[in-house]
């Protein structure tokens, strides 16, 4: 196995925390059954206490293993969506600790699609992980951004550039509906077509105060979103404009986004992000929307709305 590998899973295993490649976004690991290594995670992150972590597996049955109920159309999801970006949230039993959960009754729970993640699971356990950024900052996708995030004080498994690129749909399932709390990738569509028409799926606030957070995900200089052409406000003209103009493939835009945020946080006094409208906003771009609207801080768009 690679020596980096067996690092890591030594650095776990002595209850320390990891930098890991997800097909989403790199988290910050560490086993659940840890306090130490629990509580250097919030640290790390500075991220508050009423923020839960999601917990990461490698089969479905370690999925079953830490919740006191699995509804038969877990089954259905876990089948088609895992590995892959949906958290499934639902009631924790004993296994899970209340440091995780923020104090909540429920936990989040996913299935990572990358073979590095699956191996360090495999090795040390389920594994606790929220993105590897400051609490409210941009999420990484390339593990140089979590050396930059950390200043180097973390080791990181480099598993290359995150697939998806924005973090995993997160989900609550009850008895006959499906709340989404974070929209992601994988949309309300496709959700709701694996279900059947018995359970409605439907966007939902979260139970946690972080989804409401305006400012997540925001780089450091301001970021203005626009439609092509649109003229930008007065206090903007004579700066340093980056400039990216976004994509008509959500598939694609999605993978580069945060890159492209750190790329025009060093590059320019202003940030600016063009979409082209019919498509940002249509339904399989929930989840870019979510992410762009509170890294903004002028949106164009939802004012032209
Ligand atoms: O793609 C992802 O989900 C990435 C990778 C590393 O797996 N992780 C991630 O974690 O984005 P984080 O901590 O940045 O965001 C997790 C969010 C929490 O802020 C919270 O909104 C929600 O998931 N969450 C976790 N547990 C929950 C629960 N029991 N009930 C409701 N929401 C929960
Ligand atoms: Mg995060």
């Amino acid at each position: 196995m690679d020596q980096n590998l067996n690092h890591a899973i030594e650095l776990l295993k002595a209850d320390d925390v990891v930098g890991i490649p997800t097909e989403t976004v790199y988290g910050l690991a560490g086993r659940i059954d840890s306090e130490k290594a629990l509580q250097k995670i919030f640290a790390t992150k500075r991220r508050p206490f009423f923020d839960p972590l999601i917990v990461h597996v490698s089969t479905i049955e370690m999925a079953k293993s830490l919740v006191s109920t699995w509804p038969a159309y877990a089954d259905k999801l876990a089948i088609t969506f895992w590995p892959g970006p949906l958290t499934i949230v639902l009631p924790k039993n004993g296994k899970v600790s209340d440091l995780i959960t923020s104090g909540l009754d429920s936990v989040g729970i996913r299935m990572p699609n990358h073979p590095l993640a699956l191996k360090l699971i495999e090795q040390c356990g389920p594994l606790a992980a929220p993105s590897a950024n400051l609490f409210t900052k941009t999420s990484p996708t390339k593990a140089s951004h979590v050396i930059d995030e950390f200043q180097n004080s973390v080791t990181v498994v480099d598993g290359g550039d995150c697939e998806v690129g924005i973090e995993s749909t997160v989900i609550g399932l009850f008895e006959n509906e499906i709340k989404i709390y974070r929209p992601g990738m994988i949309d309300k569509a496709k959700i709701a077509s694996i279900v059947g028409p018995a359970i409605k799926v439907n966007y939902s606030s979260s139970p946690v105060a972080p989804g409401q957070i305006k400012h997540h995900y925001m780089p450091r200089r301001p970021l203005v979103l626009c439609e092509v052409g649109q003229s930008l406000p007065d206090e903007f003209t004579n700066k340093k404009i980056a400039l990216w103009k976004v994509g008509t493939d959500p598939t694609l835009v999605a993978r580069n986004l945060y890159a492209k945020m750190r790329e025009c946080d060093a590059n320019g006094e202003i940030i600016v992000f063009e979409v082209i409208k019919e498509f940002y906003l249509s339904e399989s771009w929930t989840g870019i929307r979510n992410r762009l609207e509170k890294a903004a801080s002028v949106d164009l768009i939802s004012i032209s709305l």
